[in-house]
């Protein structure tokens, strides 16, 4: 297996969804519908999936509740009831085709207690085994500022660096409060860092001290896109935390187990050109549904 060649990624769609609370009692966060550039109306997980399998990923698993594993089959390994098949446009009957071919390179994997979402990839760790893999948040979209998807751009960067990446984006340091943020020393301005440390939900204060980044306004941090570029290492940090039922807020968390692996075997930060769609709160939901159309 060649070490620069990337064929899989992994998708955690297992969490409760509780911002979207009562909507998520009914259905998952993960198959909310959002219309993508075409104006197609499709379940979020499928956009995902997509932007995957268009950057050449062969093989994607999605890391579900037991409960839910029907109805993601349902959407991703079944056709459609044959009532409902023949009632459909030609272009819908192909895209239906497209899917069931898309269904063949799905894997949907199990994670039977919601422990977090770093347990969340563990569940993967049997299905990657040694491999380096596309990490992909199951309540984020992606639209690329050039010809390039998202997607793409993070796996032509590992074919430089060969080592774990993960995507950043600029965020104001009124927001960076509820993310996961990063500092490192550039290499190629503006685009490529050598991450020298990761932080999750900041305070302004901690972070206008320790995570400023040389060239950025004061008030301007790097944040986590929700797309990383991993490698199989990070299983064994993963590993351990359970092992040890080392808990943050409760849960298995995967950026305390990305900070070990930095300082294991090095991390690149890629600030990527595009705009990465929040669809796990409702305002943010909202405007997801405004803007990822007029893309
Ligand atoms: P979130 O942090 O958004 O958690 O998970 P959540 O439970 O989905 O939503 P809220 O915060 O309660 O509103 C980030 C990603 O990790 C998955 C989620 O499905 C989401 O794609 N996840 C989270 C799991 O697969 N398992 C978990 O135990 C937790």
């Amino acid at each position: 297996m060649q070490k620069n060649q990337v064929r899989k990624a992994v998708i955690p769609v297992a969490g409760f969804g509780t911002r979207l609370f009562p909507a998520t009692k009914v259905v998952k966060k993960e198959l909310f519908p959002i219309i993508d550039q075409d104006g197609r109306a499709k379940p979020v997980i499928l956009a995902i999936i997509e932007e995957a399998i268009s950057a050449g990923i062969a093989e994607v698993a999605i890391v579900v509740q037991p409960d839910d594993k029907e109805i993601f089959e349902n959407l991703l390994k079944n056709p459609p009831k044959k009532e409902l098949l023949n009632k459909l446009s030609p272009q819908n009957q192909e895209y239906s085709r497209y899917l069931e071919d898309l269904g063949s390179r799905i894997t949907i994997l199990l994670q039977e207690e919601q422990l977090g979402y770093g347990h969340a990839v563990f569940c993967a760790q049997d299905w990657v085994q040694d491999e380096p893999f596309l990490l992909m948040l199951g309540d984020h979209i992606y639209a690329s500022d050039t010809e390039k998807s998202c997607a793409s751009q993070i796996l032509d960067v590992y074919k430089q660096v060969k080592q774990s990446i993960i995507g950043l984006t600029t965020m104001p340091a009124e927001i960076i409060h509820k993310a996961g943020c990063i500092t490192g020393v550039w290499q190629d301005i503006n685009s490529i860092l050598e991450v020298t440390q990761l932080y999750e939900k900041p305070t302004i204060e901690y972070a206008q001290q320790h995570l400023h980044v040389e060239g950025m306004s004061e008030n301007d941090f790097l944040c986590i896109f929700g797309l990383y570029l991993l490698t199989p290492k990070i299983f064994d940090f993963l590993a351990e935390h359970i092992n040890k039922n080392f808990r943050e807020r409760g849960e298995f968390q995967l950026t305390s187990c990305l900070e070990e692996l930095r300082q294991e075997e090095g991390m690149t930060g890629y600030v990527v050109k595009g705009k990465c769609f929040d669809t796990g709160l409702p305002d943010a939901y909202r405007q997801t549904m405004i803007d990822f159309r007029k893309i």
